[in-house]
């Protein structure tokens, strides 16, 4: 009888102990925190002429960090690596990342920073003017992206997935492609280096639906996650945020 309470107790204390290492450490206690982002975004994110990420959503979460006196890291990654670098690579997860119910199964989401819509670039004089039209391309995107999800559900139109917005972009240049949907605001910073070749059609003929980018931390995470949102609000509300659009979007 003794043994097997003796037993029990060791079993039970062997279980504690395991799941007490496998809890993560919140990242509300950390003083450096690694920030995870794609910087192939812009004007969200970008490498700028000295090497280093830039860009609104950098400018964003360097602020959060001052806020709440941690520094921060940045971790250049591809897109689709990103979701599941939180919790393992990264803390914090800035990538003008849309909010979806299919992520919001892995990660939790803060409230949102900036409303988006998808654009949809084609070389000037294209036939594509709707949606409609996008039935049966061919249509390049970044490999994970909402742009990707739609094209996914394109009757009969074929997807080509890359690693970076910009290839995509090259190989509609190169005639590769019929068009590339991308967000509205990289889409318009694409195209600004080749007016007269391409251009980004939004709007009404399209229909795509409002996107709302937040930042991403682990699944569960709450007390970093109220941390990283009174940031945020503090930000908007003493018109840091308003400031950075209009350094980095302007408008
Ligand atoms: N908003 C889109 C999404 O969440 C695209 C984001 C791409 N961001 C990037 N840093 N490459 O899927």
């Amino acid at each position: 009888m003794k043994k097997k309470i003796i037993v029990a107790l060791v079993l039970s204390l062997s279980v504690l102990a395991l799941s007490a290492c496998g809890a993560k450490q919140s990242a509300s206690a950390k003083k450096d925190i690694i920030v995870g982002t794609n910087a192939e975004f812009p004007p969200f994110e970008y490498i700028d002429d000295s090497g280093n990420p830039d860009g609104f959503d950098i400018a964003l979460v360097k602020a959060i960090g001052e806020k709440l006196g941690k520094n921060v890291t940045i971790q250049n990654m591809e897109f689709d690596s990103l979701i599941s670098s939180i919790g393992t690579k990264t803390d914090l997860v800035i990538a003008g990342m849309t909010v979806t119910d299919e992520r919001k199964q892995s990660v939790d989401f803060t409230e949102p920073y900036y409303t988006a819509v998808q654009s949809v670039i084609v070389p000037v004089g294209s036939a594509i003017a709707s949606f409609d039209d996008l039935k049966g391309k061919k249509i390049g995107v970044q490999m994970g992206t909402t742009a990707d999800f739609i094209s996914s559900d394109i009757e009969g139109a074929e997807t080509a997935r890359y690693n970076k917005s910009i290839d995509a972009v090259n190989d509609l240049l190169n005639g590769r492609l019929d068009c590339v949907i991308v967000d509205k605001n990289p889409a318009e910073t694409f195209v600004a280096s080749h007016t007269g070749e391409l251009e980004a059609l939004e709007g009404s003929n399209f229909d795509f639906e409002d996107e709302s980018y937040a930042m991403a931390v682990a699944k569960g995470d709450a007390e970093f996650l109220k941390q990283v949102n009174d940031a945020l609000s503090e930000l908007k509300a003493d018109g840091t945020i308003d400031k950075l659009t209009e350094e980095y979007i302007g408008d």
